[in-house]
Parts: structure tokens; C-alpha cells; sequence
């Protein structure tokens, strides 16, 4: 079995933006520069927001992090992505989900200057990238397919199942596997909470990505001896035993499923190294995209 290591997969990525970053600077350029907004205190959304401004300094961007109360109005939030839209210091934006009730997750969206969606959650990026277009693809499912790059996992032809159907990772993740990539080229089956006899299709899956958020739910009966696993979970799970008082768990039963698989990415320590990878990776391109 092999172990689909995040950390040293993000760290070939970073290491390559870090050397591209630094010829931008002897070159006499400004370094990318990302912005975060994070809005509110979700404990979950400052560690993710805290951990991408930290590989930004690792590999030498500039980072902003704007931190706006949780009673921040829509307009004004409004206000705030239309100044970094036109701040030309500035390359990507990304707002931090989820946010607060009183704002429309959508308008937010859609507020975003779609040459610094870093997220890849325009929807001119979303139909970049079932077009086949140069884009911006979410960070989480782009780190997947760095992940199967690093790791050199063959697709072609496979049956790739995607259990999840988010905007964010199934989705988006049902069209890279199915695209004409060198790591794609998968058929793709995209499954959901009203999918019946799910365990049936994830047993004839070469690939499957685990995407729905609860943790442990893929079992070892689910699962085709030789499978693919890519684990997107990272639910926080009460556990007395840790001084936070919780542990992260993943979508998939590691201990069980191991067992079976070729590859599998571990949680924590696969996908989500991967998914800043992803993050950065895009920051320069918008960067490259808008200077020339
Ligand atoms: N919340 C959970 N995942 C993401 C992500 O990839 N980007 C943003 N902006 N918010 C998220």
C-alpha cells in the first residue's frame, strides 16, 4: 500500500513556486500577493486562513489578511472585495467560507473580480473549467490532481466514483477526472445522499474520492481490493484524549480500508496539504495572468 503523503507532495509544489518566486524578485519584479478575508471567529476557517498566510511567507508572497467582524453587513462586505478587486497590488482574493447568515454566499461569490478568483468559485471560473478553458481550479480538487500528478497514479480509462457533490470539491473535482488531462480521462460516477446502493458502486471503483463529510463512512466492504483512496474529510471529532479535546477524522476508515487499498491519502497529512498547494499554485497564475 502506498501512502499518499500531502506533506512531501505540497512540499515539491512549494519548493517549485518559491524558486519561481524568487526569479520574479532578482528578475526586479513584486512578488505574488494574495488577500484573505476572514470574517467571524469559526475556529475551523482561522486555522485554514492562518495556515495559507503562513505558506505565502514560506514561499515568499506577500499575503493581506483582512478580519472583519462577524456583524459585518453584506454591503459592506461588498464594499471591502470591490476595493481589493481594484487594488492592482493585489492578485487573488479569497473570502473564507462559511460566512455569516446576513450574507449571500452566492453575491459574495459573484462580487469577485473573476481574474483573482483564486478559489475558483466564480462562476465564469466554473464554466471555464467544464469548457476545458484556462481557469482557476478549486483548491482542494486541483490539489487532488497535483496529488495523482506527484504520485504519478495512472487514470485513464479507470472508473473514478465521487462520493459528494459540493461546488467546492465533488463537483468540480466529477469534471477534472472526466476531462482530457494527462491525469483525468477517468469515467466518472458522482454519487450523493439520494444515490441508492452506494456501497455497489464503490465497489467497482478504481478511484474513489470521499468528499461528503462524515467521518469514517467509507468502510472496508465499500471498497475494490487495489482501490484508490482520496480522503477529503477533516470533520473535528470530540476526543478527551488531545489537548485541543478534539482530533480531525476523515470520510474514510483508514485502519480498514488500508487494508485494501493500492494508495490512500491519510488524514491529516494528504489532501489538505494539498489543497494550499493548490491555493498557491493558483496565486501565481493570476499573478502571471494579469501582469503578462
Ligand atoms: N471553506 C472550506 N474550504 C474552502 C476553500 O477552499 N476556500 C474558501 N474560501 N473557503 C473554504
Amino acid at each position: 500500500m502506498l501512502l499518499l503523503d500531502g506533506k512531501a507532495a505540497s512540499k515539491a509544489v512549494k519548493t517549485t513556486l518559491q524558486q519561481q518566486t524568487q526569479q520574479l524578485i532578482s528578475d526586479g519584479k513584486r512578488p505574488p500577493h494574495l488577500a484573505a478575508v476572514l470574517i467571524g471567529n469559526n475556529g475551523a476557517s482561522e486555522t485554514y486562513v492562518a495556515s495559507k498566510v503562513k505558506t505565502c511567507e514560506e514561499i515568499g508572497f506577500h499575503s493581506t489578511l483582512l478580519r472583519l467582524d462577524e456583524s459585518i453587513t453584506e454591503a459592506e462586505l461588498l464594499e471591502k472585495i470591490d476595493q481589493l478587486n481594484n487594488d492592482d497590488s493585489i492578485d487573488g482574493i479569497l473570502v473564507q467560507l462559511p460566512l455569516p447568515k446576513q450574507i449571500s454566499e452566492s453575491k459574495v461569490i459573484n462580487s469577485i473580480s473573476p481574474e483573482k478568483d483564486v478559489d475558483g468559485f466564480h462562476p465564469v471560473s466554473v464554466g471555464r473549467l467544464v469548457q476545458g478553458l484556462e481557469t482557476f481550479i478549486p483548491a482542494t480538487p486541483y490539489g487532488m490532481m497535483l496529488m495523482l500528478e506527484h504520485y504519478k497514479i495512472e487514470t485513464k480509462g479507470k472508473h473514478a466514483v465521487v462520493i459528494g457533490r459540493s461546488n467546492i470539491v465533488g463537483r468540480p473535482m466529477s469534471v477534472l477526472l472526466s476531462s482530457n488531462l494527462l491525469y483525468g480521462n477517468c469515467t466518472v460516477t458522482i454519487t450523493h445522499s439520494h444515490t441508492p446502493n452506494l456501497a455497489e458502486i464503490t465497489r467497482s471503483a478504481d478511484i474513489i474520492v470521499a468528499a461528503l463529510g462524515r467521518p469514517g463512512f467509507v468502510k472496508a466492504d465499500m471498497v475494490k481490493e487495489g482501490a484508490v483512496i482520496l480522503d477529503v474529510g477533516i470533520t473535528r471529532v470530540p476526543d478527551p484524549n488531545t489537548a485541543k479535546g478534539y482530533r480531525i477524522q476523515g470520510d474514510v476508515d483508514f485502519e480498514a480500508v488500508s487494508q485494501k487499498a493500492s494508495a490512500i491519502t491519510p488524514v491529516p497529512g494528504g489532501v489538505g496539504p494539498m489543497t494550499i498547494a493548490g491555493l498557491m499554485k493558483n496565486t501565481l497564475d493570476a499573478y502571471t495572468r494579469r501582469k503578462g
